[in-house]
């Protein structure tokens, strides 16, 4: 067991906060401060409602807080009392400058690195948990070790790979944790030190090891090709259109090959979500940056693919639509980049109701958990948009109803009385194939499926 008493977070975000609460819960020998910038968001960690969303959390946030967990907005004082410091700051897609679009915005994390080397009196290890690209900790380690105290930082890279909507049971039970460090002495003890952390409920045979570099690597890498295959199914969802195959029994007759496997094979309206896309363009700049054109360019077509699909279901509402969808009411079912999470970001659903909205549709969004982010991530365009939690009311006088998140309220509905209150002829575009689609079409409804041979009426 770790001889640690101390891990500080910074960043209490999406990853910081569901990470440090299963630490903390399984560790009660190690104390675990989590601190933001952002106060709000530490107000809310201390509350009853938490600021984000997830199946389990607030069981998890229950166990620890106030006895071994703690939020805080005091950075200065958490990195002082820290023997470990994760940092789990946002890195989003740069907007400005040089890699505009593509590259990593490295702002919020080099400004962790001179905190973390202003606030510090001993010596510490920094662990890399926000995703970032390979050789950032060479660049941390330099401006660790341009303190003039003396002191020694050990850099560890300690990718996170929880999906949302199921962070607690990936991280209770995950599949594997990557810990990368230098091969020496001092990196081969700081990677056995956050080694011993998980130990506590992580079989040790899933606790691997490797070099820096290969960890930092290995996280870009599981996110592109998890993304990759959902472009694969995708762009066949495309041809199964075409040649009346299906894109579920597709999916099915090849997952069943072990040596494809059945998940991640789910066509849909387009993948979502904070790090796919992200972590793709920021691959693909790191490739041309080596002067790797060609491994960027097959890299890329995987984000390419998905904008098409986005496009390409909004052309299937519209030309199976008479070809206009000015005026009418059309109901978006769904608005978080999946089921389970009140997260929006990246999502299909945004670009689908842009699309929608320039077509001068009369949009009305639906969501169990998202409202608040769907009205933020449409900006102007929020007012021109109704937003509505009963998906009863939002479907009432609409001419189509678009599924956008798998949530599974939506298999529950009541469909004859939602028929009953829509405009005629009624349209389902179900952009994740949840629903029951032959039903619908024997109530009334016109439906197309992706990937599947639509059932119409009209
Ligand atoms: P997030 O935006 O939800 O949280 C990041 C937090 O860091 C924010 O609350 C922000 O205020 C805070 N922050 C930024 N600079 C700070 C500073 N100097 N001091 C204190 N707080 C600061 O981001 P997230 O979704 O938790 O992602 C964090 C990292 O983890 C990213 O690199 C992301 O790619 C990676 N990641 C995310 C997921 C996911 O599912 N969201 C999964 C795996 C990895
Ligand atoms: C992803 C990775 O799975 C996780 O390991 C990493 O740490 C962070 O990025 P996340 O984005 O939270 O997690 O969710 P994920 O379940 O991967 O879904 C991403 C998107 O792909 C969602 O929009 C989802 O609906 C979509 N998807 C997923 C499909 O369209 N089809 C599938 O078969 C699977």
């Amino acid at each position: 067991m770790t001889q640690t008493s101390h891990i500080l977070c910074i960043g209490a975000g999406y990853v910081g906060g569901p990470t440090m609460a299963m630490i903390a819960a399984k560790c009660p020998h190690i104390r675990v401060t989590v601190v933001d910038i952002n106060e709000a968001r530490i107000a809310a960690w201390n509350s009853d409602d938490l600021p984000i969303y997830e199946p389990g959390l607030d069981t998890v946030v229950k166990i620890a807080r106030g006895r071994n967990l703690f939020f805080s907005t005091d950075t200065e004082a958490g990195i002082r009392d820290a023997d470990i410091i994760f940092v789990s700051v946002n890195t989003p897609t740069k907007t400005f400058g040089q890699g505009a679009g593509r590259a990593a915005d490295l702002q919020y994390w080099e400004k962790t690195a001179r905190q973390i080397l202003a606030h510090s009196t001993r010596n510490k290890i920094v662990v890399e948990k926000s995703t970032l690209p390979v050789r950032t900790a060479q660049a941390m380690e330099r401006i660790l070790n341009s303190n003039t105290a003396g002191l020694r930082f050990d850099v560890v890279s300690n990718p996170e790979f929880l999906a949302e909507g199921t962070a607690i049971k990936d991280l209770e039970d995950p599949d594997r944790i990557l810990i990368g460090g230098h091969e020496t002495p001092d990196g081969r003890a700081a990677r056995k030190a956050i080694a011993d952390i998980y130990a506590t409920w992580v079989p040790r045979e899933r606790i691997i090891e490797s070099n820096l570099w290969s960890a930092e690597l290995s996280k870009l890498t599981a996110n592109a090709f998890l993304a990759q295959r959902i472009s694969s199914i995708n762009s066949i969802s495309a041809l199964c259109e075409a040649t009346e195959a299906d894109v579920d029994e597709v999916a099915y007759a090849i997952g069943t090959d072990s040596r494809i496997g059945a998940r991640f094979l789910k066509a849909s309206v387009g993948f979502g979500g904070s790090c796919f896309k992200k972590d793709i363009l920021n691959l693909v700049y790191i490739c041309r940056s080596y002067g790797l054109n060609e491994v960027a360019d097959y890299w890329e077509s995987v984000v390419a693919i998905n904008d098409w699909q986005q496009a390409r279901f909004v052309q299937t509402m519209l030309a199976n639509m008479f070809n206009t969808v000015a005026g009418k009411r059309i109901a978006l079912f769904g608005f978080a980049f999946k089921a389970d999470t009140g997260d929006t970001r990246e999502s299909a659903a945004i670009a689908v109701a842009r699309q929608l909205i320039a077509e001068r549709a009369h949009v009305v969004i639906t969501d169990p958990k998202a409202l608040d982010n769907a009205r933020h991530d449409l900006g102007d365009q929020a007012a021109l948009v109704e937003f509505e939690p009963d998906p009863y009311r939002a479907a009432h006088g609409a001419h189509a109803i678009a599924v956008m998140t798998e949530w599974s309220l939506y298999r529950s509905l009541d469909y004859a009385r939602v028929l009953a209150s829509m405009e005629q002829p009624a349209f389902v575009f179900d952009g994740r194939n949840v629903l029951d689609h032959r039903r619908l079409f024997e109530i009334g409804f016109n439906v197309f499926p992706v990937g599947k041979s639509p059932l119409r009426h009209v």
